[in-house]
């Protein structure tokens, strides 16, 4: 009884005891739970802190992604300007440096205008040097024939063929009716001419001689014109529009009377008169293919210098000077555009295969005449008994 009493007794204590155990263990279970479901709680919310801290960082580097490509687009466009004002400094660079050139060269042109001033006396004395220095930079003036600005069509007077020019000097106008004559029409301006009533309404000047062909030219209060009887040497003639006198006459370098262009053949020698005085382009003889060019003294008509232009006389109608260059213009037998195809510098700065074919705008037949006037850059065109009146651009050389 003892032991069963004591047996319950112990079964009974063990029970109590093994409650106070589970007791414990679910208190300690519970206490853990507790503290899992507060670091679970602490994890969340340190989640949440990171999760708003990233989008935090992921907002400021996109707006400092935004600050950089504002930046980026500023620096390109800043860029642009600083290539920009490369351009516009390499251009200045450009023109300074075209400008400056000749310049170098205008010293020299001083240099004859001196020696011209001190007469024949000085420059006999001159060093041999000197004189080819002079002698080979024939040119000093630095243009160069670009393009055709404008075209103006201011009359029709005489017949198809002719000549009119104006001198640079006073600006009366002369017009050469026809292929050859004795009489010279003069009127005070170009729009004396344009507005008068024909050649009746000018001054007609009568020649001591007959002239021939296109090749007269007026510079400096004379006019020079291409005597060319059927019996004498060709001659060149110095007219004193003033005294109404022949000054001076010379005769044509070369025995040839062969016309000096094929599409105009009563031309045989053509004067012409540029910023650096008197030129005189003609054929050498008749078998000489192309034209030569020769630079005149206006005041004595003596010949300095001559040269071969390589420029064929062949379907040519026309030429002018621009400062030392030739320039040739051609054409086809059914006249068809007026063009410039070939040119001749004598100073050898512009080359033709550099030069652009150069196309007059399209008129009624073939230039029986083209005279450049420096003064105002422009061409006097004598068109099928047309006056036309070619405006030029020209552009500077570069001299090297
Ligand atoms: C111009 O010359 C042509 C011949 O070449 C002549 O028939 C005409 O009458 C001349 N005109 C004037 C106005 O002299
Ligand atoms: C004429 O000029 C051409 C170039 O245009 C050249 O080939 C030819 O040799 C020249 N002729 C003479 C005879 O000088």
């Amino acid at each position: 009884m003892k032991v069963l009493f004591f047996f319950i007794l112990s079964t009974a204590w063990t029970l109590i005891e093994a409650q106070h155990y589970y007791q414990g263990l679910m208190d300690y279970l519970e206490n853990r739970l507790l503290a899992i479901e507060d670091r679970m709680q602490l994890w969340r919310d340190q989640f949440h802190h990171y999760h708003t801290e990233t989008l935090d960082f992921k907002k400021l580097t996109a707006e400092v992604m935004d600050g950089l490509r504002k930046e980026h687009g500023l620096i390109a466009k800043d860029l642009e300007g600083a290539a920009e004002r490369m351009d516009r400094v390499e251009r200045e660079m450009e023109f300074v440096e075209s400008q400056t050139s000749p310049r170098a060269c205008a010293k020299q042109a001083d240099k004859v205008v001196e020696q011209e001033a001190w007469g024949l006396q000085e420059r006999e004395e001159e060093e041999d040097e000197d004189w080819t220095e002079l002698h080979s930079r024939v040119s000093d003036c630095a243009d160069i024939f670009s393009s055709i600005r404008s075209v103006k069509i201011l009359k029709r007077v005489g017949s198809p063929k002719g000549m009119w020019t104006r001198d640079p000097r006073s600006s009366k106008v002369y017009i050469f009716n026809g292929t050859s004559g004795d009489t010279v029409f003069q009127f005070n301006s170009v729009r004396d001419f344009s507005r008068s009533a024909g050649v009746s309404d000018s001054k007609s000047i009568k020649l001591p001689s007959e002239w021939s062909g296109a090749g007269g030219a007026v510079y400096n209060g004379y006019l020079y014109y291409i005597k060319h009887d059927a019996d004498t040497d060709v001659q060149i003639v110095k007219y004193d529009l003033f005294s109404g006198s022949v000054t001076d006459t010379a005769i044509f370098p070369v025995e040839s009377r062969a016309s000096l262009y094929k599409l105009n053949p009563e031309t045989i020698a053509d004067l012409a008169a540029d910023d650096e005085g008197l030129w005189l382009l003609y054929a050498s003889s008749d078998s000489e293919p192309n034209i030569s060019l020769a630079k005149m003294d206006a005041s004595t008509l003596d010949i300095e210098e001559t040269w071969d232009t390589r420029c064929p006389r062949e379907k040519a109608e026309a030429a002018f000077v621009i400062c030392g260059t030739v320039y040739v213009v051609y054409n086809t037998r059914l006249a068809s555009r007026s063009r410039v195809e070939c040119l001749f510098d004598v100073n050898d700065v512009v080359i033709s295969e550099e030069a652009p074919l150069l196309y007059f705008p399209r008129r009624y037949g073939s230039h029986a005449s083209l005279k450049y006037n420096p003064e105002e850059k422009q061409l006097y065109g004598w068109d099928d008994g047309y006056q036309i009146i070619y405006r030029l651009t020209t552009k500077r050389k570069v001299l090297a």
